[in-house]
């Protein structure tokens, strides 16, 4: 099954997708997220990707744990970040979120559901997920765009009730090549406009899938716990909450509970 199927696919992704200037297939790796910064080139003119067939070390949000055995998408997208600011990155975040709900639904016509800001949910349980970092070699910042999909992986007992993957959700193997292709492409586009037109196109999309929309929520910040009715986001990309009235925005953090 799948370590033959993608065997071959990093030559044909750079002939496919020219703004590549790099692409790296491993086996088994530690994490894709460390090890695209050895790649990144001194001349940032184009991204750099690395998959993996499975993780020894894959990094989840909040310094957890990602469970990446073989049969997912695991890979980073090293894009080079020219005039963008902390807050802009932190909403092309849900951007790439939606890139990969909007790629999923072309590919096996699945309705996932975002959970902001980057789960990335099927009927209440996570799909995939995504992890943005930030970093700076030879002078040069980069984004690093994490992204884990279940695809034909096998879910661990324990994550059961919280977890499933798309081979469970079809009943069936998943092929991944035509997904990974077009997440990369969905990604890649909207990078070159988001530097253009920033997240206000993108608002309305996002909006019309999140999960918890007019439910009351419970979000996480750090150690600190609150809960309001989710109302939408703000042009920013922050999660707009409304509790006694009152309408905030929440810039980071995680929601722990849609009631
Ligand atoms: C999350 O916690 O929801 C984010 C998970 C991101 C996992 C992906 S798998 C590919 C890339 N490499 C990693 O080590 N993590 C990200």
């Amino acid at each position: 099954m799948g370590i033959s199927e993608l065997i071959h696919v990093p030559e044909d992704f750079k002939t496919q997708f020219p703004w590549l200037v790099e692409a790296k297939f491993f086996d088994k790796l530690d994490s894709t997220q460390a090890r695209v910064v050895q790649w990144l080139p001194k001349e940032a003119n184009g991204a750099v990707l690395v998959i993996g067939e499975s993780q020894t070390k894959g990094m989840g949000r909040q310094g957890r744990f990602w469970v990446s055995p073989p049969g997912g998408i695991w890979f980073t997208l090293a894009l080079p970040i020219r005039g963008l600011t902390p807050v802009q990155l932190g909403a092309f975040s849900v951007v790439a979120a939606l890139e990969v709900t909007n790629s999923l639904k072309e590919i096996y016509n699945l309705e996932a559901k975002i959970k902001w800001p980057n789960d990335i949910q099927y009927n209440g349980k996570k799909v995939g997920g995504i992890l943005l970092n930030t970093i700076t070699k030879f002078k040069q910042s980069w984004l690093l765009i994490g992204v884990g999909i279940n695809v034909n992986n096998d879910i661990p007992g324990d994550l059961s009730d919280s977890a499933t993957s798309i081979k469970i959700i079809r009943g069936q193997f998943q092929g991944r090549t035509r997904l990974i292709e077009a997440v990369l492409g969905h990604i890649w586009n909207s990078w070159t406009d988001f530097g253009n037109t920033g997240f206000g196109p993108y608002k309305n999309l996002v909006e019309s899938k999140l999960s918890g929309v007019g439910k009351t929520i419970k979000i996480l910040m750090g150690k600190k716990a609150t809960s309001g009715t989710l109302m939408g986001l703000d042009l920013q990309g922050g999660l707009l909450l409304k509790s006694n009235a009152q309408t905030k925005t929440i810039n980071a953090g995680e929601i722990v509970g849609i009631l």
